[in-house]
This record gives C-alpha cells, sequence and structure tokens, in this order.
C-alpha cells in the first residue's frame, strides 16, 4: 500500500479538530408517502472518521444524498462549515469541498484510471480543461497541472501503476479504490463514501481500511456507510445509527457494539 501523502489538501481549515464540520437539523426527507429520512440531528466533529450505520433501507444513502446535494430535503437544515447548504446544486456543494463516492460504482469505464481522477479536478479548475480544440498556453499549463495533481492522487492510493489503463479493466476493488481518488482530487474537506468495502475481500477491505486512515491524517473528515461491522470497529472514531429512517443511537464504536438496541435492530427483534 502507498504511503505517499498529499500536497493539494492541507489548506488550513477553518474549523479545527473537535468543532462541528457538519451539523444536521431536523432532517426529513420524504418521498411521495415513504418517509426515508425523519427528525435526524446530529453533528460530526472535524477530522473523524463517523460511521453510518444501519439495516437496509435504514436511510443511509438518502443522507448522502441529503448533504451532496443530490436530494434537496423535505425539511430541515443541512450546515457544513456554519453555513446552511440543503437544496443546494452537487456542483456548489462540491465547489465548498463536500465529495461523495457513490454505492454502486460510477467511473467513465473507458476512460483511462488518469483521466478518470483528472475529470475530479473539475470542480477546482478554472478554464474547463475538457474543452477541446484552440488551446492557450495558459490552457495548457493548467492541463499539465491537472496531470501532476491527478498522479498525485493515484499515488496516494496506490494506483500509480494502472494511470494508463482503462478504468474499466480494473478488478472492481481497485475501481472502488480509483473512486476514491477521483473523489479526493475535489480535495474534499468532507469526504462521503457510500459501501466502499462492497464486494470486496477481506485483504481488499483491510487496505481500504488503512487508505481511509491515511485520509482522515491529511485532515479530511470522513463519513462511512459499511455494512462490514469489522471495518467499522477497526476504524471509524464514532458511530451514528439510523434505524427505519429515524435516530437509533450514537456513540464509539464499542458503546455501539454493546448497545441492546442496536443489536436488536440488526438481529430483528429475535433473541
Ligand atoms: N427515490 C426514491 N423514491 C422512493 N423511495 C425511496 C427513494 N430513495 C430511497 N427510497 C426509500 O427510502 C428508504 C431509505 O433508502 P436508502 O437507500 O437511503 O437506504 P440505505 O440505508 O442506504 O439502504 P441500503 O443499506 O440497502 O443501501 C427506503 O425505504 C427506500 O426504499
Ligand atoms: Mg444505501
Amino acid at each position: 500500500m502507498s504511503e505517499a501523502r498529499l500536497s493539494t489538501v492541507a489548506e488550513p481549515s477553518p474549523s479545527s479538530a473537535g468543532e462541528a464540520v457538519l451539523e444536521i437539523r431536523d432532517l426529513l426527507m420524504q418521498f411521495g408517502g415513504v418517509t426515508a429520512l425523519r427528525g435526524i440531528n446530529y453533528r460530526v466533529p472535524a477530522g473523524i472518521i463517523q460511521a453510518v450505520i444501519g439495516p437496509n433501507g435504514a436511510g443511509k444513502t438518502t443522507l448522502f444524498h441529503c448533504i451532496s446535494g443530490m436530494l434537496k430535503p423535505t425539511a430541515g437544515a443541512v450546515i457544513f462549515d456554519g453555513e446552511s447548504i440543503e437544496g443546494l446544486p452537487p456542483h456548489q456543494i462540491a465547489r465548498r469541498r463536500i465529495s461523495r463516492t457513490f454505492q454502486h460504482v460510477a467511473l467513465f469505464q473507458h476512460m483511462s484510471v488518469l483521466e478518470n481522477v483528472m475529470l475530479g479536478r473539475h470542480p477546482r479548475t478554472r478554464s474547463g480543461f475538457f474543452s477541446t480544440g484552440f488551446r492557450l498556453p495558459t490552457m495548457r499549463r493548467e492541463e499539465r497541472r491537472i496531470v501532476e495533481a491527478a498522479s498525485e492522487y493515484l499515488d496516494f492510493v496506490g494506483l500509480s501503476d494502472s494511470a494508463h489503463q482503462p478504468a474499466g479493466s480494473l478488478p472492481l476493488g481497485r475501481q472502488k479504490i480509483l473512486e476514491i481518488a477521483r473523489a479526493l482530487a475535489t480535495e474534499p474537506r468532507l469526504l462521503l463514501l457510500d459501501e466502499p468495502a462492497g464486494g470486496l475481500n477481506m485483504r481488499e477491505t483491510e487496505e481500504l481500511g488503512e487508505l481511509i486512515q491515511r485520509i482522515r491524517g491529511e485532515g479530511i473528515t470522513v463519513m462511512l456507510v459499511e455494512h462490514d461491522m469489522n471495518l467499522i470497529m477497526d476504524i471509524s472514531d464514532r458511530v451514528l445509527v439510523l434505524h427505519f429512517g429515524e435516530y437509533l443511537a450514537s456513540g464509539s464504536p464499542s458503546e455501539i457494539k454493546d448497545h441492546a438496541e442496536v443489536v436488536e435492530a440488526y438481529l430483528g427483534g429475535s433473541e
């Protein structure tokens, strides 16, 4: 696994460790008659790995959609760095430095690994480097910087060897890592990972856990939706448990492991 550090995400951030970087207030998300989230109040301290767990359909992905702008909450507030962001379109939220990966891999399969990461730089570039044709020297310089930055992210996640392969030719585990590299390339302060270990074997999951901890080491707050309890228990600092769209519990991994209602939610009430 790569030990590379990142040079581009080291900007000082307005919120220091321990302060809430994200605050959810009384969040409600309804789809017609279906209530996917209700009455969610939660604060995520800066610089931690915040796990979000809960049985299928608990509302985890919906929560990420509400934070990243893919969904406009029915009611309630999402406050990032002290400012309300609920209802902003995804590109504006990306510019405020929130980035995410998806539960199902969403890469440009025919583009190279490097190009996929270059696309992640888009919110941080001035001229929109994929506008082809006539190119001014400043644009060429910017393109070179984008390639350099993208290469650095590939190095960070340990995918430099595959830079020029089509993304679709990578095994699933590496595609999931590539998605993380692309998300990192937007220089997030908050990174949302939706089931990054889904479909990974044990060794890949361990490497993923190391990578997520190195991302935290760069000062990036990580929210992690996962069903792999070993991974959650190993690497997260705090755990939020959702159940049927509602807050069920939160605490340290060991508190959550021994929490009677959480155990019951997962076992479906059987004793
Ligand atoms: N676009 C939608 N339209 C209608 N219902 C939806 C929509 N998106 C989500 N839901 C419903 O909202 C609830 C929460 O779904 P969500 O995908 O957030 O769950 P999840 O916790 O991510 O589950 P999983 O662990 O299976 O990924 C579910 O009952 C789901 O069917
Ligand atoms: Mg989900």
